[in-house]
């Protein structure tokens, strides 16, 4: 008898787990998951770390986010995550799963391979609580790259204010080209995950970061605007664009195909032949077109 129910346990305590390629990706089934999630509160001056690792039930569509949350709700309601809208669209629940940062609401647990999935906090941001970082910085390069249309003849209040001709403000009309240029950089939900890839960002806080970056390259690309000389000033010098090293792990991790490492190597293109810091290889370009 005692053999009998020894034999019913091990049976049902097998894992349900067993692989499928669906719609050509490898998806792994299994019916629960361990979650370890790092825990540390820096605001109330923990200095060590430690791990807590829980036992999720899961499904095939089950995220990252939703075991985080289902460990939130029945387990240990101190896990502090930050979240939003659950559909990679806020940017809200950036962290590092399995070592690589990800979205945890884009991130589904029968993607990743092994039964214990680990969730840390992205790197190169100040830390808070558990997987909670500080966006300030971060959104302080964004915000120095002037995120906005600079054009004299699109700002209404200014004209109001200035009683200027009115004849002078004009409707911005583009093309289907033109919009191109720059679509792809206007996708980004300033998430975090390539400042949390990005080598360089770790190593120098002016370094605006592939973000920042990426944005005043969409700025510089719409014909809309007209402030291409500020807007190159700014990311031409020893901390702007020069310090990418190219890893590109930026556009690796982005979820939202901006790749931010393409928008860095255009508006090093631009400056190539507009650099005011008279920097060599703008130099070598200038003589290389007087001697053709
Ligand atoms: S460029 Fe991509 S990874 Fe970087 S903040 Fe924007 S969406 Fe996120
Ligand atoms: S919760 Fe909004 S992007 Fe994940």
């Amino acid at each position: 008898m005692t053999n009998l129910i020894e034999k019913i346990k091990m049976l049902t305590s097998v894992k349900q787990t067993h692989t499928k390629i669906i719609e050509g990706s490898k998806i792994t089934i299994r019916d629960k998951i361990f979650i370890k999630v790092f825990r540390r509160n820096t605001v109330k001056g923990d200095t060590d770390h430690h791990y807590d690792t829980f036992e999720i039930p899961v499904k095939r569509w089950t995220t990252v986010l939703d075991a985080l949350l289902y460990a939130k709700s029945c387990l240990d309601g101190s896990i502090a995550i930050r979240y939003s809208c659950r559909m990679a669209s806020c940017g809200s629940c950036g962290m590092k799963i399995n070592g690589i940062p990800r979205l945890a609401c884009y991130t589904k647990v029968s993607e990743l391979e092994g039964d214990t999935i680990t969730c840390t906090p992205l790197s190169n941001f100040p830390h808070i609580r558990d997987l909670v970082t500080d966006f300030s910085q971060f959104f302080d390069h964004h915000r120095n790259m002037k995120p906005y249309i600079r054009n004299e003849y699109a700002d209404i209040k200014l004209e109001e204010e200035n009683n200027r001709d009115k004849k002078l403000l004009r409707e911005f009309k583009q093309t289907p080209e033109e919009v191109d240029k720059y679509l792809q950089f206007s996708y980004c939900i300033k998430c975090g995950l390539c400042y949390s890839a990005c080598p360089t960002a770790g190593a120098d806080l002016k370094f605006p970061g592939p973000q920042a970056l990426a944005q005043m390259y969409r700025y510089l690309a719409d014909n809309r605007d007209n402030a291409i000389k500020e807007r190159l000033n700014i990311v031409d010098n020893q901390h702007g664009v020069w310090r990418c090293h190219f890893p590109a792990s930026c556009s690796v991790v982005c979820p939202k195909g901006v790749d931010p490492a393409l928008g860095i190597q255009l508006l090093r293109g631009h400056l190539l032949a507009n650099s005011k810091n008279e920097k060599k290889i703008a130099e070598l370009f200038n003589r290389d077109v007087q001697e053709r």
